[in-house]
């Protein structure tokens, strides 16, 4: 299987740390935030990814990443998001890369604590459709949120008001190729982008989406708060950072 990191995007929310750089170049403690994504789809066995990006400073990943070094990786693919269509607008660039294959997308903001290799190998299995991660959070309305019905999800809707569950829709998914038609089918929602919630319906619809759980933690890191959380989750986790810094909180998870 394939991976795809999703990178590009305006990163309004973070204003005016976004005025200069992308989102996803921007420290979560001691790496540029696209070191999680990209480790994540690395610690599950896929080694053939396709960062998506935009924007003014799209060279930059460039310098960063090269090829992939870093990851252990001898190569890495790039492509170009024109405009801000939204998230599934962006993996639509991913359809020549796929070339009729299955893929594993990873919001280029979004960092867990474990390995989602478990989820990949069900994929890996899966004959056809899609697979998410869900979560069970505090602030469900800040997420797609999943309404589950025995063992199967009913629907996703994207950030509602009153949320049917408390299990978010994380930002990681695996698809088969049909992904790519369905994208085609899609028209703009209200915030004028291609909503990857309205890709994930059109999959539970068909019958044909499947759902784990995730384990560890989880965080986005696209808001002022959630890119704070983050940064402190991972250096609490690595362990490395100087007790003055967190004197009473114990490590989350531990
Ligand atoms: C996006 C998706 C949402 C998902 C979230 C995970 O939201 O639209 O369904 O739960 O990522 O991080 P965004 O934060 O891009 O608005």
């Amino acid at each position: 299987m394939k991976g795809v990191v999703l990178a590009g995007g305006t990163g309004s929310r973070l204003s005016p740390l976004t005025k200069i750089t992308n989102k996803h170049l921007l420290p979560i403690y001691d790496k540029p935030m696209i070191y999680y994504p990209i480790r994540t789809l690395v610690d599950a066995g896929i080694q053939d990814i396709l960062i998506v990006t935009g924007g003014k400073n799209s060279g930059d990943f460039l310098r960063l990443l090269g090829n992939g070094k870093d990851f252990g990786l001898k190569h890495l693919n790039y492509t170009y998001q024109e405009g801000e269509g939204g998230i599934a607008d962006a993996l639509a660039l991913a359809e020549h890369f796929a070339d009729g294959g299955g893929i594993c997308v990873v919001l280029g903001d979004n960092i867990v604590e474990k390995s989602i290799r478990e989820a990949v190998d069900s994929f890996r299995r899966q004959e056809r459709g899609a697979r998410i991660l869900l979560k069970e959070v505090p602030d469900a309305e800040r997420f797609g949120v999943a309404e589950i019905e025995g063992d199967r999800i009913a629907g996703i809707e994207e950030k509602p008001a009153r949320p049917k569950s408390n299990y978010a829709v994380t930002g990681i998914y695996m698809y088969d190729a049909t992904v790519f038609e369905k994208i085609h089918t899609l028209v703009p929602s209200a915030r004028n982008e291609l909503e990857i919630t309205d890709v994930n319906n059109a999959f539970i619809r068909e019958g044909t989406m499947a759902f784990s759980f995730l384990d560890g933690w989880w965080t986005d890191a696209g808001t002022f708060d959630s890119q704070l959380r983050a940064t402190n989750l991972v250096a609490r986790t690595q362990g490395s950072v100087s007790a003055e810094v967190f004197p009473e909180s114990p490590i989350p998870g531990r």
